[in-house]
C-alpha cells in the first residue's frame, strides 16, 4: 500500500559530508517520507524499493540535473532587503544611522511590511536558501508579520526581534524594560506556533546600542526558553573602537559578550574579522558560531576573516549574505566571495612579504567552490545547531533540497554547457556560474514550496495573524543546559587604537596570542 507522504527521486546528489571533499551520490533511489530521508538505495535495486514503499512513481532526474542540499544563510537582516544593493558609500556606523535605521523603523508599517516580507522570503527561497537566520527590526509587530510570512511560505527560519536601547537614533529606540518585554513576547509567539521550521532568536543587535542591563536581561530570556542568540562581534574598526571606548575593562567584544552570559553553543556572531586567536579559541569553547560575511566584510570589515584558521582552532563557521551589508541574496554568491576572500588573503600574505614567492603558510587559507559549498551547508547546520536535520543527505535528516538543472542554455541560463563536460563539471559550473534560473525545484521538509516560478504553498498552513496574536503566551519549556566552567584568561589592557587598526589579516600568522601590552599590565582577570 502506497504509504501517506512519500516519494523518491532516482539520480544524482551532490553533498559535502566532510569540509573540502565534494561527494557524489552517483545514481541513487532517495526515498522521503514525512519529509525525512527514509532510505537511500543503489538505482538498480529502483523496482524493490518502488514496490517496498509502495510508491506510484520513482521520479528520474534527467541528465544535467542534480540535487544538492538547501541553503543556509547564517546572517540576513530582513528588513534591510528594502535597500539592498544601494547605500554602499559610508563606513558601518554612518551607514547605521543614513540608511539602515531610516529603513528598519519604515516597517511599522505592517501593510507594507507584509508585502516586503513575502517578497523578501521568496526571493531568498527562489535563491535557494532553504534556511535563514534573520534579525527582524525594532518593534514586535513586523517581527511577527516576518515570522508568519517564514511560516507561510514555507521557508526554515531563526528569527530575531532586534533590541537596542542606546546610541540609537531618536525614533528608532527603545527602553531597557519594555526591550525585554518584547524580546520575551517575539519568543513567546514564535514557539507558539509550534512550528518545527521556525525558531526564535534572542538578538542583541550589537555592543554599541544595547546596555549591559539589556544585553543580561536578553541572556536571561536565551536561557529561560533554550532559544538561539544572535549578533554582531568585532565587525571593524568603527565598530570595535566604539566598545573599546564604552567598555575599557573589557578586553575584546568577546570579553564583554561572555560577561553578559550571550555566549553559548546556540549563539551566531556575524563577521569577526578582527577577533584574536583567544578570542577565537574562546568562542569554540563555548560552542558559539561565527557567521562569515565575505562581502559585507569587504565593505565594512576593514579586515579578513580567515576561515581555515577559524576552523583550526575549533570555531564553528557557517556562511551569511548579511544582506543588506552584502548587497546580493544568493547564497551562490555568498559561496563565490567566500573563495575570492580567501584568495585575497593569500596575495595579501604575498603582498606584506615583498617577494614572489607564495610559501605554502600563504595557502592555508585559500579555500575552494568545495569548501565554500561546505560553509554554505553543513558549517551552517553546526552553526544553527542542525547538523542532525540538514546539511547533507542521510538517512534521518529532513530534506531540505535544491533540485539543480544545468541544462538551460543561451539566454534562457547563466551558463552554457559544452560536450564531453561530466557531470562534476557541469556541477562545477553550477557553484560557479549558476543563479536562481538553475533552482527549479525548492524543498524544505520534504515539502516542494517552489517550482518553476510557483511558490507553492498559499498561506493556509498559517496559524494567526500577527495582529491577533501578538500577545499570546505559552508556558517555558526546559531551561537550556547550563554552560560549562567559565575559562579565566588574562585581561588585556591594549591601547584602543592600536587594538582596533590591526591589521588581522596579517598578524598572529604562527596562531600565536597577541602579546600583552608592556605600558599597562593587566589590572583585572576577567571571566572570558
Ligand atoms: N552591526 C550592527 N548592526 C549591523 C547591521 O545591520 N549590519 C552590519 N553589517 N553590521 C551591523
Ligand atoms: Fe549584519
Amino acid at each position: 500500500m502506497a504509504a501517506e507522504n512519500t516519494f523518491a527521486f532516482r539520480g544524482t546528489y551532490y553533498h559535502t559530508p566532510t569540509y573540502g571533499s565534494l561527494d557524489a551520490l552517483r545514481d541513487v533511489v532517495l526515498i522521503v517520507q514525512e519529509g525525512k530521508i527514509v532510505r537511500i538505495a543503489n538505482g538498480h535495486e529502483e523496482t524493490a524499493v518502488q514496490a517496498e514503499f509502495g510508491l506510484a512513481e520513482v521520479r528520474r532526474l534527467k541528465a544535467g540535473q542534480y540535487f544538492v542540499p538547501g541553503f543556509i544563510d547564517t546572517h540576513v537582516h530582513a528588513p534591510q532587503y528594502l535597500f539592498t544593493g544601494t547605500g554602499t558609500d559610508v563606513p558601518l556606523m554612518e551607514w547605521l544611522r543614513k540608511y539602515t535605521f531610516p529603513a528598519e523603523c519604515s516597517f511599522q508599517d505592517l501593510e507594507a511590511a507584509r508585502h516586503r516580507y513575502l517578497l523578501l522570503v521568496k526571493r531568498f527561497l527562489a535563491n535557494g536558501t532553504t534556511t535563514a537566520m534573520y534579525y527582524g527590526s525594532l518593534h514586535l509587530q513586523p517581527n511577527l508579520v516576518l515570522v508568519d510570512s517564514i511560516e507561510r511560505l514555507g521557508q526554515r527560519g531563526v528569527v530575531g526581534k532586534v533590541n537596542m536601547d542606546r546610541l540609537s537614533s531618536d525614533d528608532y529606540i527603545e527602553n531597557t524594560a519594555d526591550g525585554l518585554r518584547d524580546a520575551e513576547k517575539f519568543v513567546t509567539y514564535t514557539m507558539g506556533k509550534k512550528c518545527s521550521r521556525i525558531q526564535p532568536c534572542i538578538t542583541p543587535r550589537f555592543i554599541p546600542t544595547c546596555t549591559p542591563e539589556l544585553m543580561k536581561g536578553l541572556a536571561e530570556i536565551a536561557q529561560k526558553y533554550g532559544c538561539h542568540i544572535q549578533s554582531h562581534i568585532s565587525e571593524c574598526c568603527g565598530q570595535v573602537n566604539c566598545v573599546r571606548e564604552m567598555h575599557p575593562e573589557y578586553a575584546s567584544d568577546a570579553a564583554v559578550f561572555e560577561e553578559m552570559g550571550l555566549l553559548t553553543s546556540r549563539t551566531v556572531m556575524a563577521h569577526g574579522t578582527l577577533l584574536t586567536d583567544d578570542d577565537i579559541r574562546h568562542l569554540a569553547r563555548r560552542g558559539t558560531a561565527v557567521s562569515h560575511c565575505p562581502l559585507s566584510n569587504f565593505m565594512f570589515g576593514d579586515a579578513f576573516f580567515r576561515v581555515n584558521h577559524a576552523l583550526s582552532l575549533g570555531l564553528k563557521v557557517g556562511l551569511g549574505t548579511d544582506v543588506a551589508g552584502g548587497i546580493s541574496p544568493s547564497m551562490l554568491f555568498a559561496q563565490r566571495m567566500a573563495v575570492v576572500n580567501s584568495r585575497c588573503i593569500r596575495a595579501h600574505k604575498l603582498a606584506v612579504s615583498g617577494g614572489t614567492t607564495v610559501t605554502p603558510e600563504m595557502e592555508k587559507d585559500v579555500i575552494t567552490f568545495k569548501e565554500a559549498l561546505w560553509l554554505a551547508t553543513v558549517g551552517g547546520a553546526q552553526a544553527l545547531d542542525m547538523a542532525d536535520i540538514v546539511g547533507t543527505f542521510e538517512v534521518g535528516k529532513e530534506f531540505d533540497a535544491l533540485l539543480v538543472d544545468t541544462n538551460l542554455s543561451g539566454t534562457s541560463g547563466p551558463f552554457d554547457v559544452f560536450e564531453g563536460e561530466d557531470d562534476d563539471q557541469r556541477f562545477e559550473k553550477f557553484i560557479n556560474l549558476g543563479d536562481d534560473r538553475n533552482l527549479i525545484e525548492v524543498y524544505v521538509q520534504g515539502v516542494c514550496v517552489k517550482r518553476g516560478d510557483e511558490f507553492l504553498l498559499d498561506g493556509s498552513n498559517v496559524t494567526k495573524s500577527a495582529e491577533e496574536d501578538s500577545d499570546r503566551v505559552m508556558s517555558a519549556p526546559t531551561p537550556a543546559e547550563p554552560e560549562t566552567a567559565y575559562v579565566d584568561l588574562a585581561h588585556r589592557a591594549d591601547s584602543s587604537d592600536e587594538a582596533a587598526s590591526l591589521d588581522v589579516g596579517a598578524a598572529a600568522e604562527d596562531g600565536a596570542p597577541a602579546p600583552e601590552s608592556e605600558s599597562e599590565p593587566p589590572t583585572k582577570r576577567l571571566r572570558y
